[in-house]
């Protein structure tokens, strides 16, 4: 069974009775739906304990709809300690207390995800060695982990154990144990991990026994016990396969209250929360076979659909379809809360769509910052950032200048908040930059977000209106007549770092020009003939690498220069590094590293490597310039540089800030502030006490 396109068959000509509304028992407790938000790392914690930002966090969720909060998985035992911020079971008791009166009042389940990373862990914040079954080497940190001894074991199987009965003591309603893609209960199941000679190696599933028999006695009766699998890790050569995996889920499931299906190991990180090149629902199968032998061998253990279900015709869908009997949609509500509400009360419409972007949830990266959302930066920042919802008695009219994400978001805010409000777009199109990629991509995920903007300032009444220059002049006028202006001009292309060289031939063109040609379904280099392209990427983010796929899959020999040791450097935040980099090679472009372009000439571009200074020209009839753009000032600078502005216009950066920096400047707007926006300035550090002693 494949996974239906997102928005696809709805269940309501399948399966006339489950729904995501309906409520599902597990143990003697009652989860309202049948949405779970999945645990995942926030870096939200006080060190090792829950904060009041987490206990805000899930509150939110449970008060959007979701039937069962999973929190952030706490280490059972002091030998793992993987992150900075990785909640200590023995440090959670305060918050786990906090979180499940937070959640409770809002009538959903909270459960606390109990694990332990083993091999997968990180020795930095502990100084101590990691414990795993066996002595391999990780293949992310390259780490060597301690083999465990018998007692090392018996200490973690306790530490199970123990955590459970701490959760049910907060008054959780039970835990979910983590045997997911990071952990130790994975190594001991896998034979890529587990080549112990001992019993715990004879039989691999003997651990997950023992874990999941301490955790059932230390949770007590009536409590929920959960259990996230993999049951395929996507290494066949000595891993669990999609055949074990659904024997294994069906030996351990008269053991627990409820399964989630997930995938991936240590040799497929990337595989654990794919961006958007991965279809959503990509676990559908998986999930369909595991729950078929579940139910094979006799058992009702309701099995939990995981993998970017972040469509609810999707997710309906997979219910109605016996594919799943609960779905964890966690980064669809990290992206709105209020996505079970919406989709119960028939608005599946109105739900701020997850791009599957990665570019902001994804918190393990060298900047270690804390969870939230591109298209919800409020996400994670709960008790800072001032509520934008209501109305204001202070209402005005406001012109926006600029269509893209800022702008559109600042209108969507101020109309609803009950401005009348303009947006001046001087291009044919509205969503900027984000729509245009998206349009050249033919990425459909990308454009929800734009098509969301637009169509909620169309309910609100916006006046949305294309080409439609501004200038000063405009400007002065409608401020005359008592109207704020928020200018949300976007970026233009930056300085050229290299030289055109004497009677150069080469064509060079911006990969803003290709991709405003492809958006429009044109050929993106309009007059090149045919012949090798240069694209050049200083930045390292996508728009280079996909701007090379377009061109190669086009026929168009490519040579993608960076200057760094990598394709596409900055997507290791997104998990999409190394994907991106086997496409590329599948696409057959050349990579050229630590490269620098100097010049193009007549045949082609000269480049310099980064360590030996050494140049040498690359045979080329184009040049796509990649490379960083600069804010687009020219009206701001007309306007005497008073009026406010945000998004790119300020400084070109992602999605991220544009919507962040909408939202504030509407609110600086409304309370007569500085004429300058907020932008720039950063939250409040208040409310990430802890809620610990
Ligand atoms: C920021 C982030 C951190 C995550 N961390 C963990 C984790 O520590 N343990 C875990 O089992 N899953 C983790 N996950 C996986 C989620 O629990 C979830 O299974 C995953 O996001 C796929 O579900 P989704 O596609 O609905 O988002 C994480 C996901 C995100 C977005
Ligand atoms: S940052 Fe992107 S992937 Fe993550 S929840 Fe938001 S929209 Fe989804």
């Amino acid at each position: 069974m494949s996974a239906p396109a997102p928005g696809g068959a709805r269940r309501t000509d399948l399966d006339p009775v489950v729904n995501l509304a309906t409520p599902l028992a597990l143990a003697d407790r009652r989860a309202p739906t049948r949405v779970l938000f999945g645990p995942h790392e926030t870096n939200l914690g006080d060190r090792r304990s829950l904060s009041a930002r987490h206990v805000a966090y899930y509150r939110r969720r449970a008060a959007g709809g979701a039937g069962l909060v999973v929190t952030e998985e706490a280490s059972v035992h002091p030998s793992d300690w993987p992150y900075e911020r990785c909640p200590l079971a023995s440090a959670c008791g305060p918050g786990w207390t906090a979180v499940a009166e937070a959640v409770h009042g809002h009538g959903a389940l909270a459960l606390a995800a109990i694990g332990h990373a083993g091999g997968q862990g990180s020795s930095a914040y502990s100084q101590a060695p990691l414990w795993a079954p066996s002595r391999v080497p990780e293949v992310n940190s390259r780490e060597v982990p301690k083999w465990m001894e018998p007692e090392d074991v018996d200490a973690v199987v306790a530490g199970f154990g123990e955590a459970a009965g701490l959760a049910a003591d907060a008054g959780l309603d039970g835990v979910e144990v983590n045997a997911g893609q990071y952990s130790l209960i994975r190594q001991f199941l896998s034979g890529l991990t587990n080549l112990r000679g001992d019993a715990w190696g004879a039989d691999r599933l003997l651990f997950a026994r023992q874990v999941l028999e301490a955790v059932r006695a230390g949770a007590g009766p009536g409590r929920v016990v959960g259990l996230r699998l993999s049951c395929d890790e996507l290494a066949p050569w000595a891993g669990i396969t999609a055949d074990a995996g659904a024997s294994v889920a069906a030996t351990l499931a008269p053991l627990v209250d409820y399964l989630v299906v997930v995938r991936g190991s240590i040799f497929t990180a990337s595989a654990t929360r794919p961006d958007l090149h991965e279809p959503p629902g990509f676990n559908v199968a998986l999930c369909h076979s595991v729950r078929a032998a579940v139910r094979g061998a006799g058992l009702d253990v309701p099995v939990f659909l995981q993998g970017s279900v972040v469509e609810v015709g999707q997710a309906e869908w997979a219910l109605g379809a016996g594919v799943c009997d609960g779905v964890e949609m966690t980064r669809a509500q990290i992206a709105d809360p209020d996505l079970v509400a919406k989709a119960t009360a028939g608005d599946a419409e109105g739900i701020r769509p997850c791009l599957l972007c990665n570019q902001a949830c994804q918190v393990r990266d060298a900047r270690n910052p804390i969870v939230s959302c591109v298209v919800e930066p409020t996400a994670g920042h709960e008790t800072e950032d001032p509520p934008i919802e209501g109305t204001t008695p202070r209402r005005r009219p406001l012109v926006v200048v600029g269509g893209g994400p800022a702008g559109l978001e600042a209108a969507r805010v101020a109309a609803s908040r009950g401005h009348a409000v303009r947006v001046l777009e001087r291009s044919d199109r509205l969503g900027g930059s984000l729509a245009v990629a998206a349009a050249a991509n033919g990425r459909t995920r990308l454009s929800t977000f734009v098509d969301w903007l637009v169509a909620e300032c169309r309910r609100l009444g916006v006046s949305l209106e294309t080409a439609s220059a501004v200038t000063a002049a405009d400007v002065a006028r409608v401020e005359d007549e008592g109207a704020a202006v928020l200018l949300c001009t976007g970026s233009v292309a930056g300085a050229r770092s290299y030289d055109l060289g004497q009677g150069a031939h080469v064509v060079v063109h911006t990969a803003w020009s290709c991709l405003s040609a492809l958006a429009d379904g044109g050929d993106p280099l309009p007059g090149v003939p045919d012949g090798p392209v240069v694209v050049l990427d200083p930045v390292g983010g996508p728009i280079g690498v996909s701007l090379a796929e377009t061109l190669a899959a086009r026929g168009r020999p490519v040579h993608l220069v960076t200057q760094d040791h990598i394709a596409g450097n900055e997507l290791a935040r997104t998990g999409d590094l190394a994907p991106a980099n086997v496409r590329l090679q599948q696409a057959g472009v050349l990579i050229e590293r630590r490269t620098l372009v100097r010049s193009v000439s007549t045949t082609g571009v000269d480049v310099e490597d980064r360590f030996s200074g050494a140049h040498r020209t690359i045979p080329a009839v184009a040049v796509v310039d990649a490379g960083h753009r600069l804010p687009d000032e020219a009206l701001w600078e007309e306007t005497g540089r008073r009026v406010p502005r945000a998004g790119d216009a300020v400084a070109p950066r992602t999605a991220y800030e544009a919507v962040l920096e909408a939202r504030r400047s509407v609110l600086a707007i409304e309370s007569g502030g500085p004429a300058r926006p907020l932008a720039g300035i950063g939250r409040a550090v208040a409310g990430g006490r802890s809620v610990a002693p």
